[in-house]
């Protein structure tokens, strides 16, 4: 029997494990990496991953000789859908300002917001769509995208529609989030009167939106708000995230794992106490280190002592466009090597099934029985994409079997 593909003489095949539970601790740093692989495929889905075979036929056979092959990355944490840009915050930020300090004055998230109320539906999908197939030709099939920028019922749902249409028309793995307290607008009377506001579009959101997230931070949302929009959330029945502890430690680790959020992001402050607690939990946490990278703090999330409390994480790029102007996944690889100090075995588990576990999609794997969601990488070995950093490793990209990006490098 002749099957569609085989992808043969694989310098490199990374195969995380097939789990149902976020990898924990100590097993971020196993990953079968097997010289000299094979992968079959038919019919869209993965038939056999592992060491060299000539078991198989296939009508169409891809030599990846020199090259790793991997399964395609996740990114668990984007605000993909958002008007303009905020190119004149670099000249702000020279002078010293802080990333609370624009906001507070009105610029930052607000300022996206007045640009994503005043686009159309098509013009922010037009430049949504283009910003998705950047990650895809990055090497990422699966998606977690935030709405956010609208701050009101209209502008919310128009975010929510075209994320759901962006998924439909790639036929992408996509999670969409509402995240309607990402920050209180110019025309709230009060922080309280419109986080209600926001726990009432809950159930018109429902068919729109997978989860429900908060920016619980100083100025925005507090501790106690976050709680009772989350249990808002849970009980019309969404899953839950938080931005908690990126630039003040709050608190929003604990209360994460307190109400079994799905995930919990940022944490670049959380408390040691909280860390610790990650210990008896499946929340994941989501590291961002691009987006501090791109703040310019010295400090970074704790992966490490993270790990050591036996805490799953993940890493994602939380593509936006105030705090980290990226939707290079392989560029927070890196920063995730150098300023994470974590293992390529690590990493490439965060970017893929923990990443998958974070957004609660079967994605990260290509194990028998998997969909064929495969990227050929234009690389020695798993070390070397988190090592040459800033410019794109990808050589072809598969999805459900079939080659939709192919990045031969010739001249016109
Ligand atoms: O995850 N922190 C809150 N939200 C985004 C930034 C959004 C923006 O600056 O536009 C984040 O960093
Ligand atoms: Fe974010």
């Amino acid at each position: 029997m002749a099957y569609d593909l085989i992808i043969q003489n694989i310098k490199e095949l990374i195969l995380p494990k097939s789990v149902d539970r976020p990898l924990k601790g100590k097993e971020l740093d196993e990953l079968t990496v097997i010289q000299n692989g094979t992968v079959v495929v038919d019919d869209g889905k993965i038939v056999y991953s592992g060491p060299y075979t000539e078991d198989y036929e296939a009508k169409e056979v891809i030599d990846a000789s020199n090259r790793v092959v991997s399964p395609a990355l996740v990114d668990a944490h984007t605000h993909l859908i958002h008007g303009g840009s905020r190119e004149h915050e670099m000249a702000l930020k020279r002078q010293g300002k802080s990333y609370l300090e624009i906001l507070e004055s009105g610029g930052g998230i607000l300022s996206t917001v007045e640009a994503t109320r005043q686009a159309t539906e098509d013009e922010l999908f037009a430049k949504a769509e283009h910003a998705l197939l950047t990650m895809v030709h990055h090497g990422v099939l699966a998606v977690e995208s935030k709405s956010g920028y609208g701050l009101d019922k209209e502008n919310e749902l128009k975010q929510l529609r075209i994320s759901n249409r962006l998924a439909e028309k790639y036929g992408l793995t996509m999670r969409h989030t509402f995240l309607g307290p990402h920050a209180v607008p110019k025309e709230a009377t009060s922080n309280a009167a419109f986080l209600q506001e926001m726990i009432d579009l809950l159930p018109e959101v429902k068919g729109l939106a997978d989860f429900a997230d908060i920016f619980c931070e100083t100025g925005v949302f507090t501790i106690e708000e976050s709680q009772r929009y989350m249990e808002a959330a849970k009980a019309q029945g969404f899953k839950v995230k938080i931005h908690a502890d990126e630039i003040d430690p709050l608190g929003g680790l604990g209360l994460a794992i307190d109400e079994e959020a799905i995930s919990a992001d940022h944490l670049v402050a959380s408390s040691e106490e909280d860390k610790a607690k990650l210990n008896h939990s499946n929340t994941v946490a989501v590291l961002l280190p691009g987006t501090t990278f791109y703040l310019g703090k010295e400090s970074y999330a704790d992966a490490r002592g993270m790990l050591d409390h036996n805490g799953a994480i993940a890493i994602a790029t939380d593509y936006n466009p105030g705090s980290c102007v990226t939707n290079n996944l392989q560029m927070v690889m890196a920063i995730a090597a150098l300023k994470l100090k974590l293992s390529p075995n690590e990493i490439w588990n965060a970017v893929t099934v923990n990443a998958a576990k974070a957004i609660d999609v079967d994605a990260g794997t290509i194990n028998p029985g998997d969909q064929a969601n495969i990227v050929i990488w234009h690389a020695p070995n798993h070390e070397y994409v988190p090592y040459h950093y800033g410019v794109n490793h990808v050589e072809k990209v598969i999805q459900k079997g079939r080659v939709i990006v192919d990045r031969h490098l010739g001249l016109l």
